[in-house]
């Protein structure tokens, strides 16, 4: 049963001396630095890792930590509760978090965990021996009945679960020993090594070979603290980290990984169509784009419809363009009979990106200030 993905790169070498006083060092740096308390690193949960590492994915630790890990775990507490709910519901929870294939693809490995039974998995076994982190029951979720995949290869078959979600949930919840590689990771393999320009699969070596395999779930989470307090980009406190008898960037570490340059995203300019009828309804689309795919939203165009009222811009920066929207407001008399027109309480309940609820408070200023305004009367014009 294949227990890591290994890497083509050549492997680094380090003399097993040199090794074990890194091991050495970095365990007790992490005993009084580490930050224990994240909730993540509280639990043998298998779902509640992997939530946290896809949510920690694209988003910084502070802002799942304040506004979405927990909310998400107590409207879908297990596996099974989160393969049963509605999509709209999923991504009602991932709403303003972003990227929201990630919701898309955690909603359908959620359904395929929840449909495989253990009897049709032959090669499903208890989880390793655990020799750190916290107490632990692992290998079944606190759904009971429902065992989750707990080997590299069935991970990875999962939709959204790459390599390093894959190494991270075996590494947090089964202690296989298996090295992780998210961006901190990344940063401090790359300053151990000087390299300047590595490649990932050079990178994955790199952290395999600094892998400390008898505790894999303190030492990759140290290694991430380490990249996040010490072995920041800027400015590395170099001095106080547990990595320098090894590290061969300290003399010049902002160097290692050099800066790439950043691409300068383009610019997409359209127009944004609200439509309002007699009611007060609002007209929304069911997204179906890969960006956007399970939100509802305003539709957006590239021709400005006739006779709409302009009420301003809204733009919104996405990871590969810039969108510019132009907002044009359009009053239809009738009141449509389909499921597309929606009230404003019920637009309340329904995901909706960012730049559409930049839309909706455009809207709602507006209608606002008209109200103020005929409520004022005609205003007098000075002599
Ligand atoms: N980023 C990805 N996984 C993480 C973890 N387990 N702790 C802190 N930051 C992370």
């Amino acid at each position: 049963m294949p227990q890591r993905t290994t890497s083509k790169a050549a492997a680094p070498q380090i003399k097993p001396a040199m090794l074990r006083k890194f091991h050495a060092a970095l365990s007790a740096w992490y005993k009084t630095h580490g930050r224990h308390d994240l909730p993540w690193r509280q639990t043998g949960d298998p779902y509640r890792i992997w939530l946290s590492e896809v949510m920690l994915q694209q988003t910084q630790v502070a802002t799942v930590l304040a506004r979405f890990y927990h909310p998400f775990l107590e409207t879908f507490p297990t596996v099974k509760a989160l393969a049963d709910a509605p999509r709209e519901k999923v991504m009602k929870a991932w709403e303003g978090l972003g990227y929201y294939t990630r919701a898309r693809n955690l909603h359908e490995a959620a359904k395929q965990i929840s449909n495989l039974s253990p009897r049709a998995r032959p090669g499903v076994h208890l989880p390793a021996q655990k020799k750190d982190g916290p107490r632990r029951k692992a290998g079944v979720t606190s759904s009971g009945g429902i065992t989750f995949p707990d080997t590299i290869e069935d991970l990875l078959a999962l939709p959204g679960i790459g390599r390093n979600t894959a190494h991270a949930v075996a590494a947090f919840a089964y202690h296989h020993p298996v090295a992780i590689l998210e961006a901190n990771v990344k940063r401090v393999v790359a300053r151990i090594f000087a390299w300047e320009t590595p490649k990932d699969e050079q990178l994955w070596a790199g952290a395999e070979a600094l892998l400390n395999r008898d505790k894999p779930f303190d030492h990759n989470q140290a290694m991430m603290d380490l990249g996040s307090l010490i072995c920041t980009p800027k400015k590395p406190a170099c001095v106080a980290c547990p990595a320098n008898a090894i590290c061969e960037g300290q003399q010049a570490p902002e160097l290692y990984p050099a800066k790439k340059v950043k691409k300068q995203v383009p610019t997409r300019e359209l127009f944004i169509h609200v439509r309002e009828d007699a009611s007060g309804r609002l007209f929304l689309e069911a997204r179906d784009t890969k960006l956007l795919g399970g939100l509802y939203g305003f539709p957006q165009v590239s021709m400005a419809s006739h006779g709409a009222e302009h009420l301003g811009t809204v733009t919104h920066v996405y990871s590969h363009f810039k969108l510019i929207g132009t907002v044009l407001h359009e009053r239809v008399s009738a009141k449509p009979n389909s499921p597309d027109w929606h009230t404003r309480q019920e637009i309340t309940a329904l995901p909706l990106s960012k730049l559409d609820h930049k839309v909706l408070a455009l809207v709602e200023n507006c209608h606002s200030q008209q109200k103020k305004r005929s409520k004022e009367g005609p205003r007098k014009r000075p002599r």
